[in-house]
């Protein structure tokens, strides 16, 4: 498996040592060898640069200007690996104990859990962390913090559907909606978090059962991301979705336009399981196991969860804070307000491997 090599916030690539740097680099190595080491207490030599090395299944511009903002007001130098989740942790386990990674971060609760399970990760004690990130959003033993939040809910033609019609995710398995379900597939995380909090709220046969529903209904065998079953809906593949918040207040912002057709056809609810709580889910991060800048990486989740970024992880990628008080995005405040579901997320990963066994019973691709 081939790995990417890590990319520094400056935008500098790490290339192999050449001819140039060499030229440049041999008077500073011939001055620094004829140069005694300063005497204890006459001179100063200068503390290494401190950085901070995060690997990251997130990708979003936001991400890397708040790592700028970060090492502008520490010094702090971000570094940054990009990569799919299940990659990035198979490298923190081949790595071991020589890992460089001090945090890993991913967008989905189930995966941190996974992390944590798989012994990836190590417990952090930070009151800011527990002051910003409500207990339910983050590990319980301090393993990983949820950094932002997002709802799964259900967009819908508003020429087609009433929004009282979808007011729970059991309403989507009415004969009604035959043919009109647009959803990706199970291998999907988002989906797979979904059902595990079925499974944790009603059981797993109830959850099996729902699942079950879903795929009598599907407009389409499961393809694609969430933005394109938004998309379809759009063109009337099927009229309603289930997708998460963003990116449906993504589309609403999109200048493209085919996104800008699709956000007049499109209505948002915040389906419930009971009448009041929505299925939620984090974006998060956990100090990896073996960090070398143990300090650093706690400064920056510390920093992710302050008020400063909060709100910039609110307006520039349409998600909702963690923390209280920060206001969400416009595009997201149009949709109306949801009471989120108070499950310790911890269990999307308890449940994760039900979930995907009930998923397969069911039929749902
Ligand atoms: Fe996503």
């Amino acid at each position: 498996m081939r790995f990417p090599s890590f990319i520094n916030t400056s935008r500098t690539i790490f290339t192999p040592f050449n001819m140039r740097h060499l030229l440049i680099a041999l008077p500073l190595l011939i001055a620094a060898c004829g140069t005694p080491a300063p005497e204890p207490g006459t001179g100063t030599t200068p503390p290494p640069p401190r950085e901070v090395n995060v690997y990251s299944h997130r990708h979003y511009d936001v991400d890397q200007q708040l790592f700028d903002q970060f090492t502008e007001s520490t010094g702090i130098k971000v570094n940054v690996v990009n990569a799919g989740g299940d990659e990035l942790m198979a490298r923190l386990e081949q790595e071991g104990a020589k890992s460089p990674c001090d945090i890993f971060i991913t967008a989905d609760a189930g995966k941190l859990g996974l992390a944590k399970t798989r012994g990836l990760l190590q417990a952090i004690q930070s009151s800011t962390l527990e002051a910003n990130v409500p207990a339910h959003l983050r590990d319980p033993q301090g393993e990983w913090f949820g950094l932002t939040m997002r709802a799964r809910v259900i967009a819908y033609n508003k020429n087609k559907v009433k929004p009282a019609e979808i007011a729970t995710y059991d309403a989507l398995t009415a004969p009604r909606w035959k043919g009109r379900v647009l959803v990706r597939s199970s291998e999907n995380v988002y989906n797979q978090s979904l059902l595990a909090a079925l499974i944790a709220r009603n059981g797993p046969d109830a959850a099996e059962t729902w699942a079950k529903g879903i795929v009598k209904n599907m407009a389409r065998a499961p393809k694609g991301s969430d933005t394109d079953q938004l998309l379809a809906v759009a063109e009337g593949i099927g009229d309603v979705a289930i997708a998460n918040s963003y990116y449906i207040g993504k589309l609403m912002a999109s200048t493209e336009p085919e996104k800008q057709k699709a956000r007049e056809t499109i209505g948002v609810v915040f389906p419930t399981f009971d009448g009041t709580h929505t299925h939620v889910n984090v974006s998060g991060g956990g100090v990896a196991k073996h960090a070398p800048h143990k300090a650093e990486a706690i400064a920056l989740l510390e920093f992710l969860s302050s008020d400063a970024a909060q709100q910039r992880f609110a307006e520039g990628n349409k998600e909702y804070p963690v923390k209280a008080g920060i206001t969400p995005a416009a595009e997201l405040i149009a949709f109306g307000t949801f009471t989120p579901d108070t499950l310790n997320l911890e269990a999307l990963s308890r449940f994760n491997a039900e979930a995907v066994k009930r998923f397969d019973a069911a039929g749902w691709r």
